[in-house]
Protein backbone atom coordinates (compact mmCIF):
# COMPACT_ATOMS: atom_id res chain seq x y z
CA UNK A 1 0.00 0.00 0.00
CA UNK A 2 0.80 3.51 -1.11
CA UNK A 3 1.20 6.38 2.03
CA UNK A 4 -2.47 7.65 0.36
CA UNK A 5 -3.64 4.13 0.45
CA UNK A 6 -2.91 3.57 4.02
CA UNK A 7 -4.44 6.75 5.12
CA UNK A 8 -7.75 5.70 3.55
CA UNK A 9 -7.43 2.56 4.69
CA UNK A 10 -6.66 4.21 8.33
CA UNK A 11 -9.71 6.81 8.32
CA UNK A 12 -11.65 3.68 6.89
CA UNK A 13 -11.42 1.77 9.79
CA UNK A 14 -11.74 4.28 12.69
CA UNK A 15 -14.38 5.65 10.84
CA UNK A 16 -16.19 1.85 10.35
CA UNK A 17 -15.42 1.61 14.39
CA UNK A 18 -17.29 4.76 15.41
CA UNK A 19 -20.28 3.79 12.91
CA UNK A 20 -20.58 0.65 14.85
CA UNK A 21 -20.43 2.01 18.47
CA UNK A 22 -22.26 5.09 17.46
CA UNK A 23 -25.22 2.85 15.94
CA UNK A 24 -25.00 0.68 19.02
CA UNK A 25 -26.44 3.02 20.79
CA UNK A 26 -29.55 3.32 18.77
CA UNK A 27 -29.79 -0.48 17.58
CA UNK A 28 -30.10 -3.61 18.58
CA UNK A 29 -26.30 -5.22 18.47
CA UNK A 30 -27.69 -8.05 15.49
CA UNK A 31 -28.92 -4.81 13.53
CA UNK A 32 -27.02 -4.58 9.96
CA UNK A 33 -25.62 -0.94 11.15
CA UNK A 34 -24.04 -2.50 14.28
CA UNK A 35 -22.73 -5.30 11.81
CA UNK A 36 -21.80 -4.18 8.49
CA UNK A 37 -19.63 -1.25 9.94
CA UNK A 38 -17.75 -4.11 11.62
CA UNK A 39 -17.49 -6.16 8.40
CA UNK A 40 -16.39 -3.29 7.04
CA UNK A 41 -13.83 -2.61 9.16
CA UNK A 42 -12.47 -6.32 9.11
CA UNK A 43 -11.84 -5.79 5.26
CA UNK A 44 -10.25 -2.47 5.68
CA UNK A 45 -7.80 -4.07 8.02
CA UNK A 46 -7.19 -6.90 6.08
CA UNK A 47 -4.34 -5.12 3.60
CA UNK A 48 -2.42 -3.89 6.41
CA UNK A 49 -1.49 -7.32 7.49
CA UNK A 50 -0.16 -7.99 4.47
CA UNK A 51 3.59 -6.86 5.40
CA UNK A 52 2.89 -6.52 9.14
CA UNK A 53 1.66 -8.50 12.23
CA UNK A 54 0.06 -5.71 13.91
CA UNK A 55 -1.53 -2.20 13.63
CA UNK A 56 -1.38 0.23 16.75
CA UNK A 57 -3.71 3.13 16.95
CA UNK A 58 -2.85 5.75 19.84
CA UNK A 59 -4.87 8.49 20.97
CA UNK A 60 -1.92 11.36 21.80
CA UNK A 61 -2.44 14.89 22.60
CA UNK A 62 -5.70 14.42 21.94
CA UNK A 63 -4.94 13.64 17.96
CA UNK A 64 -5.34 9.98 17.07
CA UNK A 65 -2.27 8.36 15.33
CA UNK A 66 -2.89 5.04 13.04
CA UNK A 67 0.53 3.72 12.74
CA UNK A 68 1.97 6.96 13.25
CA UNK A 69 -0.02 9.01 11.16
CA UNK A 70 -1.85 11.34 13.04
CA UNK A 71 -5.56 11.54 11.69
CA UNK A 72 -6.44 15.23 11.27
CA UNK A 73 -9.75 15.35 9.29
CA UNK A 74 -12.00 14.05 11.71
CA UNK A 75 -15.49 12.74 11.57
CA UNK A 76 -18.13 13.10 14.39
CA UNK A 77 -18.14 9.33 14.40
CA UNK A 78 -14.78 9.11 14.47
CA UNK A 79 -14.55 11.95 17.57
CA UNK A 80 -17.08 9.68 19.64
CA UNK A 81 -14.75 6.49 19.09
CA UNK A 82 -11.82 8.62 20.53
CA UNK A 83 -13.76 10.21 23.04
CA UNK A 84 -15.16 6.33 24.39
CA UNK A 85 -11.44 5.43 24.31
CA UNK A 86 -10.21 8.24 26.13
CA UNK A 87 -13.27 8.02 28.40
CA UNK A 88 -12.54 4.69 29.87
CA UNK A 89 -8.63 5.30 29.38
CA UNK A 90 -7.51 3.49 26.41
CA UNK A 91 -4.08 5.25 24.79
CA UNK A 92 -3.70 2.42 22.56
CA UNK A 93 -5.17 -0.29 20.77
CA UNK A 94 -3.53 -3.09 18.87
CA UNK A 95 -4.91 -5.40 16.19
CA UNK A 96 -3.25 -7.85 15.11
CA UNK A 97 -3.22 -9.85 12.31
CA UNK A 98 -5.77 -12.64 12.54
CA UNK A 99 -8.24 -10.26 14.13
CA UNK A 100 -11.99 -11.66 13.66
CA UNK A 101 -15.41 -9.96 12.98
CA UNK A 102 -16.51 -11.41 16.23
CA UNK A 103 -13.34 -10.02 17.89
CA UNK A 104 -14.20 -6.27 16.57
CA UNK A 105 -17.91 -6.87 17.39
CA UNK A 106 -17.06 -7.83 21.00
CA UNK A 107 -14.63 -4.52 21.25
CA UNK A 108 -16.92 -2.44 20.12
CA UNK A 109 -19.56 -3.90 22.46
CA UNK A 110 -16.78 -3.45 25.59
CA UNK A 111 -16.72 0.19 24.48
CA UNK A 112 -20.40 0.59 24.52
CA UNK A 113 -21.02 -0.91 27.45
CA UNK A 114 -18.04 0.55 29.96
CA UNK A 115 -19.51 3.20 31.74
CA UNK A 116 -16.41 3.57 34.20
CA UNK A 117 -14.05 6.14 33.39
CA UNK A 118 -9.86 6.20 33.34
CA UNK A 119 -9.85 2.75 34.29
CA UNK A 120 -6.31 1.13 34.77
CA UNK A 121 -4.87 -0.89 32.22
CA UNK A 122 -4.88 -4.11 33.98
CA UNK A 123 -8.39 -4.04 34.55
CA UNK A 124 -8.98 -3.13 30.75
CA UNK A 125 -6.71 -6.15 30.07
CA UNK A 126 -8.44 -8.64 32.03
CA UNK A 127 -11.97 -7.53 31.13
CA UNK A 128 -11.09 -7.91 27.05
CA UNK A 129 -9.75 -11.43 28.09
CA UNK A 130 -12.82 -11.96 29.65
CA UNK A 131 -15.22 -11.12 27.16
CA UNK A 132 -13.39 -13.38 24.57
CA UNK A 133 -11.40 -10.64 22.22
CA UNK A 134 -8.76 -12.14 21.14
CA UNK A 135 -6.03 -10.33 18.34
CA UNK A 136 -7.32 -6.81 20.17
CA UNK A 137 -4.89 -5.67 22.89
CA UNK A 138 -4.17 -2.56 24.89
CA UNK A 139 -1.11 -1.24 26.23
CA UNK A 140 -0.33 2.02 27.41
CA UNK A 141 0.85 4.46 25.00
CA UNK A 142 4.74 4.44 26.16
CA UNK A 143 4.59 0.85 25.01
CA UNK A 144 3.58 0.95 21.90
CA UNK A 145 3.72 4.25 20.64
CA UNK A 146 6.19 4.84 17.70
CA UNK A 147 8.37 7.26 19.75
CA UNK A 148 8.33 11.15 18.17
CA UNK A 149 11.43 10.86 15.93
CA UNK A 150 10.63 8.11 14.16
CA UNK A 151 7.25 10.01 13.44
CA UNK A 152 8.94 13.12 12.62
CA UNK A 153 10.60 11.55 10.01
CA UNK A 154 7.72 9.73 8.56
CA UNK A 155 6.46 13.32 8.41
CA UNK A 156 9.18 14.49 6.91
CA UNK A 157 10.05 12.31 4.00
CA UNK A 158 6.18 12.51 2.82
CA UNK A 159 6.67 15.83 2.78
CA UNK A 160 10.01 15.88 1.12
CA UNK A 161 7.44 13.55 -1.43
CA UNK A 162 5.06 15.84 -2.06
CA UNK A 163 7.43 18.44 -3.04
CA UNK A 164 9.45 16.41 -5.74
CA UNK A 165 6.00 15.90 -7.06
CA UNK A 166 4.76 18.78 -7.05
CA UNK A 167 7.86 20.18 -8.58
CA UNK A 168 7.53 17.20 -11.45
CA UNK A 169 4.17 18.17 -12.43
CA UNK A 170 5.46 21.49 -13.06
CA UNK A 171 8.02 20.68 -14.88
CA UNK A 172 5.60 18.38 -16.95
CA UNK A 173 3.15 21.16 -17.59
CA UNK A 174 0.67 19.81 -15.35
CA UNK A 175 -1.01 21.70 -12.32
CA UNK A 176 0.21 20.44 -8.82
CA UNK A 177 -2.08 19.00 -6.40
CA UNK A 178 -2.48 21.95 -3.90
CA UNK A 179 -3.87 19.29 -1.62
CA UNK A 180 -1.02 17.13 -1.02
CA UNK A 181 0.89 20.24 0.06
CA UNK A 182 -1.39 21.12 2.76
CA UNK A 183 -1.93 17.79 4.06
CA UNK A 184 2.01 17.27 4.39
CA UNK A 185 1.95 21.04 6.06
CA UNK A 186 -0.55 20.08 8.46
CA UNK A 187 1.30 17.07 9.78
CA UNK A 188 4.19 18.89 10.16
CA UNK A 189 2.65 21.45 11.66
CA UNK A 190 0.99 18.86 14.30
CA UNK A 191 4.37 17.69 14.69
CA UNK A 192 6.18 21.02 15.19
CA UNK A 193 3.68 21.47 17.95
CA UNK A 194 3.95 18.43 19.87
CA UNK A 195 8.01 17.86 19.27
CA UNK A 196 9.50 21.07 17.88
CA UNK A 197 13.28 19.56 18.48
CA UNK A 198 12.19 16.19 16.82
CA UNK A 199 11.08 18.22 14.23
CA UNK A 200 13.53 20.98 13.48
CA UNK A 201 16.78 18.25 13.65
CA UNK A 202 15.33 17.05 10.44
CA UNK A 203 15.95 20.22 8.51
CA UNK A 204 19.95 19.62 9.36
CA UNK A 205 19.36 16.96 6.79
CA UNK A 206 21.16 18.55 4.02
CA UNK A 207 21.18 16.46 0.89
CA UNK A 208 23.44 18.22 -1.62
CA UNK A 209 21.84 16.72 -4.54
CA UNK A 210 18.11 17.01 -3.98
CA UNK A 211 19.25 20.51 -2.77
CA UNK A 212 15.89 22.00 -3.90
CA UNK A 213 13.83 19.45 -2.33
CA UNK A 214 15.34 19.69 1.37
CA UNK A 215 15.48 23.24 1.39
CA UNK A 216 11.78 23.78 0.66
CA UNK A 217 10.63 21.20 3.16
CA UNK A 218 13.07 22.68 5.71
CA UNK A 219 12.15 26.21 5.31
CA UNK A 220 8.34 24.95 5.48
CA UNK A 221 9.23 23.21 9.06
CA UNK A 222 11.70 26.49 10.09
CA UNK A 223 8.86 28.87 8.93
CA UNK A 224 6.57 26.61 11.31
CA UNK A 225 8.52 26.38 14.21
CA UNK A 226 8.50 30.34 13.89
CA UNK A 227 4.63 30.60 13.44
CA UNK A 228 4.22 28.49 15.99
CA UNK A 229 6.50 30.75 18.64
CA UNK A 230 4.62 33.86 17.43
CA UNK A 231 1.29 31.67 18.45
CA UNK A 232 -0.31 31.87 15.55
CA UNK A 233 -3.73 30.27 15.05
CA UNK A 234 -3.91 26.99 12.89
CA UNK A 235 -4.88 28.60 9.37
CA UNK A 236 -1.96 30.73 8.95
CA UNK A 237 0.58 28.26 10.20
CA UNK A 238 -0.36 26.12 7.00
CA UNK A 239 -0.68 29.35 4.97
CA UNK A 240 3.00 29.71 5.79
CA UNK A 241 4.15 26.12 5.89
CA UNK A 242 2.46 25.95 2.50
CA UNK A 243 4.25 29.18 1.28
CA UNK A 244 7.62 27.52 2.26
CA UNK A 245 7.03 24.53 0.88
CA UNK A 246 6.68 26.13 -2.01
CA UNK A 247 8.65 29.36 -2.67
CA UNK A 248 10.80 28.13 -4.65
CA UNK A 249 8.11 26.22 -7.25
CA UNK A 250 8.88 28.80 -9.78
CA UNK A 251 12.39 27.89 -10.24
CA UNK A 252 11.40 24.78 -12.20
CA UNK A 253 10.96 26.94 -15.40
CA UNK A 254 14.49 27.92 -15.07
CA UNK A 255 16.87 25.94 -16.55
CA UNK A 256 18.57 23.01 -14.16
CA UNK A 257 22.05 24.40 -14.91
CA UNK A 258 21.18 27.59 -13.67
CA UNK A 259 19.99 26.48 -10.67
CA UNK A 260 22.90 24.37 -9.90
CA UNK A 261 25.60 26.82 -11.14
CA UNK A 262 28.61 27.57 -8.86
CA UNK A 263 29.89 30.59 -8.14
CA UNK A 264 28.59 34.32 -9.59
CA UNK A 265 25.69 34.73 -12.04
CA UNK A 266 26.06 36.66 -15.02
CA UNK A 267 23.82 39.80 -15.07
CA UNK A 268 21.29 38.18 -17.38
CA UNK A 269 21.24 35.32 -15.56
CA UNK A 270 20.19 36.56 -12.06
CA UNK A 271 17.60 38.48 -14.40
CA UNK A 272 16.32 35.09 -15.05
CA UNK A 273 16.67 33.59 -11.08
CA UNK A 274 14.37 37.07 -10.25
CA UNK A 275 11.75 35.70 -12.24
CA UNK A 276 10.67 32.92 -9.97
CA UNK A 277 8.69 34.39 -7.27
CA UNK A 278 6.42 35.41 -10.15
CA UNK A 279 6.37 32.01 -11.71
CA UNK A 280 5.61 30.78 -8.40
CA UNK A 281 2.94 32.96 -7.93
CA UNK A 282 1.16 32.13 -11.20
CA UNK A 283 1.60 27.94 -10.84
CA UNK A 284 -0.10 28.37 -7.09
CA UNK A 285 -2.35 30.31 -8.79
CA UNK A 286 -3.63 27.47 -10.72
CA UNK A 287 -3.62 25.19 -7.89
CA UNK A 288 -6.37 23.98 -5.57
CA UNK A 289 -6.51 24.29 -1.81
CA UNK A 290 -4.19 27.48 -1.42
CA UNK A 291 -4.63 30.32 0.01
CA UNK A 292 -3.97 33.96 -0.63
CA UNK A 293 -2.07 34.44 1.73
CA UNK A 294 0.42 31.92 0.69
CA UNK A 295 0.63 32.83 -3.03
CA UNK A 296 1.18 36.76 -1.86
CA UNK A 297 4.21 35.40 0.23
CA UNK A 298 5.41 33.07 -2.40
CA UNK A 299 5.67 35.98 -4.98
CA UNK A 300 7.03 38.41 -2.07
CA UNK A 301 9.86 35.89 -0.65
CA UNK A 302 12.61 37.96 -1.49
CA UNK A 303 11.16 41.82 -1.67
CA UNK A 304 13.30 41.89 1.49
CA UNK A 305 12.37 43.76 4.94
CA UNK A 306 13.77 46.86 3.20
CA UNK A 307 12.25 46.46 0.22
CA UNK A 308 14.95 46.50 -1.87
CA UNK A 309 14.51 42.81 -3.39
CA UNK A 310 12.70 41.34 -6.24
CA UNK A 311 10.38 41.87 -7.90
CA UNK A 312 10.61 45.51 -6.57
CA UNK A 313 7.40 46.29 -4.84
CA UNK A 314 5.67 49.64 -5.57
CA UNK A 315 5.82 52.92 -3.17
CA UNK A 316 3.09 52.06 -0.79
CA UNK A 317 3.03 48.56 -1.62
CA UNK A 318 1.64 46.43 1.01
CA UNK A 319 4.24 43.25 1.43
CA UNK A 320 2.45 40.38 3.78
CA UNK A 321 3.80 40.18 6.89
CA UNK A 322 4.55 36.59 6.63
CA UNK A 323 6.79 37.13 3.62
CA UNK A 324 9.33 38.18 6.35
CA UNK A 325 9.08 35.09 8.01
CA UNK A 326 9.52 32.91 5.23
CA UNK A 327 12.41 35.01 4.31
CA UNK A 328 14.26 34.53 7.44
CA UNK A 329 13.40 30.61 7.30
CA UNK A 330 15.00 30.49 3.60
CA UNK A 331 18.63 32.49 4.72
CA UNK A 332 18.98 30.18 7.72
CA UNK A 333 18.66 26.92 6.02
CA UNK A 334 20.42 28.61 3.13
CA UNK A 335 23.06 29.72 5.53
CA UNK A 336 23.52 25.91 7.20
CA UNK A 337 23.93 24.55 3.61
CA UNK A 338 26.73 23.70 2.05
CA UNK A 339 26.83 24.45 -1.72
CA UNK A 340 28.65 24.09 -4.74
CA UNK A 341 30.07 27.45 -3.59
CA UNK A 342 29.83 27.71 -0.06
CA UNK A 343 30.60 25.80 3.36
CA UNK A 344 28.01 25.04 5.27
CA UNK A 345 27.66 27.19 8.21
CA UNK A 346 27.21 26.11 11.78
CA UNK A 347 23.86 27.35 13.30
CA UNK A 348 25.60 29.77 15.68
CA UNK A 349 27.53 31.20 12.51
CA UNK A 350 24.60 31.42 10.42
CA UNK A 351 22.40 33.21 13.27
CA UNK A 352 25.91 35.40 13.57
CA UNK A 353 25.62 36.42 9.37
CA UNK A 354 21.78 37.14 10.07
CA UNK A 355 22.10 39.66 13.20
CA UNK A 356 24.20 41.63 10.50
CA UNK A 357 20.62 41.41 7.74
CA UNK A 358 18.31 42.57 10.56
CA UNK A 359 16.87 45.41 9.40
CA UNK A 360 18.04 45.17 6.16
CA UNK A 361 16.83 41.55 3.93
CA UNK A 362 15.44 40.50 7.28
CA UNK A 363 12.75 41.33 9.52
CA UNK A 364 14.73 42.24 13.23
CA UNK A 365 12.48 41.02 15.29
CA UNK A 366 11.89 37.76 13.66
CA UNK A 367 15.67 37.31 13.82
CA UNK A 368 15.44 38.15 17.30
CA UNK A 369 13.09 35.63 17.68
CA UNK A 370 14.35 33.16 16.25
CA UNK A 371 17.90 33.43 17.97
CA UNK A 372 15.79 33.44 21.16
CA UNK A 373 14.07 30.38 20.21
CA UNK A 374 16.88 28.34 19.27
CA UNK A 375 18.80 29.23 22.23
CA UNK A 376 22.88 30.29 22.03
CA UNK A 377 23.56 26.55 21.17
CA UNK A 378 21.03 25.96 18.62
CA UNK A 379 19.92 21.54 17.84
CA UNK A 380 22.45 20.39 15.69
CA UNK A 381 25.18 22.75 17.26
CA UNK A 382 28.91 20.32 18.13
CA UNK A 383 29.94 21.46 21.65
CA UNK A 384 32.67 20.78 23.88
CA UNK A 385 32.03 19.71 27.54
CA UNK A 386 34.38 20.89 30.62
CA UNK A 387 35.28 17.28 30.64
CA UNK A 388 36.11 17.17 27.37
CA UNK A 389 33.87 14.79 25.76
CA UNK A 390 32.43 16.16 22.71
CA UNK A 391 28.87 16.12 21.79
CA UNK A 392 25.77 17.65 20.28
CA UNK A 393 22.90 19.79 21.17
CA UNK A 394 19.86 17.24 20.98
CA UNK A 395 17.27 19.63 22.52
CA UNK A 396 16.81 23.49 23.28
CA UNK A 397 15.26 24.31 26.61
CA UNK A 398 11.75 26.15 26.50
CA UNK A 399 12.45 30.10 25.45
CA UNK A 400 16.19 29.44 25.00
CA UNK A 401 16.78 30.17 28.92
CA UNK A 402 18.75 26.78 30.72
CA UNK A 403 20.42 23.83 29.63
CA UNK A 404 19.97 22.37 26.86
CA UNK A 405 20.41 18.41 26.27
CA UNK A 406 22.96 16.91 25.10
CA UNK A 407 24.24 13.78 23.32
CA UNK A 408 27.69 13.01 23.81
CA UNK A 409 29.72 11.79 21.26
CA UNK A 410 33.08 11.50 21.73
CA UNK A 411 34.82 10.50 25.10
CA UNK A 412 37.68 13.14 26.24
CA UNK A 413 40.19 11.22 24.49
CA UNK A 414 38.08 12.03 21.19
CA UNK A 415 37.59 8.20 20.56
CA UNK A 416 33.80 7.87 19.35
CA UNK A 417 31.21 6.26 21.56
CA UNK A 418 29.58 3.08 20.64
CA UNK A 419 26.14 4.65 20.65
CA UNK A 420 25.21 8.68 21.72
CA UNK A 421 24.65 9.02 25.34
CA UNK A 422 22.17 11.52 26.43
CA UNK A 423 23.71 13.10 29.35
CA UNK A 424 21.48 15.69 32.30
CA UNK A 425 23.63 18.96 32.02
CA UNK A 426 22.02 19.78 35.36
CA UNK A 427 23.40 16.46 36.81
CA UNK A 428 26.14 17.67 39.66
CA UNK A 429 29.25 16.22 41.27
CA UNK A 430 28.26 14.66 44.74
CA UNK A 431 31.39 14.85 46.11
CA UNK A 432 31.95 18.96 44.59
CA UNK A 433 28.55 19.86 44.46
CA UNK A 434 28.92 21.21 41.50
CA UNK A 435 27.93 20.26 37.87
CA UNK A 436 29.08 17.28 36.27
CA UNK A 437 29.49 18.73 33.27
CA UNK A 438 29.69 22.32 31.21
CA UNK A 439 29.31 23.62 27.70
CA UNK A 440 32.54 25.40 27.08
CA UNK A 441 31.75 26.14 23.71
CA UNK A 442 31.27 25.14 20.05
CA UNK A 443 33.48 22.92 18.15
CA UNK A 444 34.09 22.67 14.35
CA UNK A 445 31.76 20.47 13.00
CA UNK A 446 34.28 19.77 10.09
CA UNK A 447 36.35 18.33 12.31
CA UNK A 448 34.18 14.98 13.16
CA UNK A 449 32.67 12.77 10.67
CA UNK A 450 29.25 13.98 9.70
CA UNK A 451 26.37 12.94 12.42
CA UNK A 452 23.03 11.78 11.36
CA UNK A 453 21.03 14.02 13.80
CA UNK A 454 17.51 11.99 13.45
CA UNK A 455 19.59 8.67 14.39
CA UNK A 456 21.06 10.91 17.02
CA UNK A 457 18.04 11.79 18.16
CA UNK A 458 16.40 8.36 17.98
CA UNK A 459 18.99 7.10 20.00
CA UNK A 460 19.17 9.10 23.17
CA UNK A 461 15.24 9.21 23.17
CA UNK A 462 14.90 5.86 24.27
FE1 LIG B 1 13.44 31.87 -3.76
FE1 LIG C 1 14.64 29.38 -1.11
Amino acid sequence: MDRRQMENAIAGVVRHLGASLKNRGLYPPTHPLVRTPVEKCRMELAPFFADRSELALTVSDGTLVLEGVPIFQLTSSLELFMARLGAIGLPAVIFERGVSVEDIELFVRFLHETKEQGLPIPEIKARLARWGVTHIRVTAAEEEEKDDYTLAREIYGNALGVVVRALKDVRNGRTPDGAESDRAVREMSGMVSRNRDAMLALTLIKNFDEYTYNHSVNVSVLSLAMSDTLGLPETERIAIGVAGLLHDVGKTQLALDLIRKPGTLTVEEFEEIKKHPEEGFAILGKMTHIQESTRSVVREHHMRFDRTGYPRPEPGFRMNPYSYVIAVADCYDALTTMRSYQKARSPQQALEIMRKLAGKSLDPDLVEMLERSFGIYPVGTMVRLSTMEVGVVTGTPDGGKGEPKVAILFDRSGNPLAAPQGVDMKESDPSSGRRRRMILGTVNPLMHPPVSMSGILQAVSR
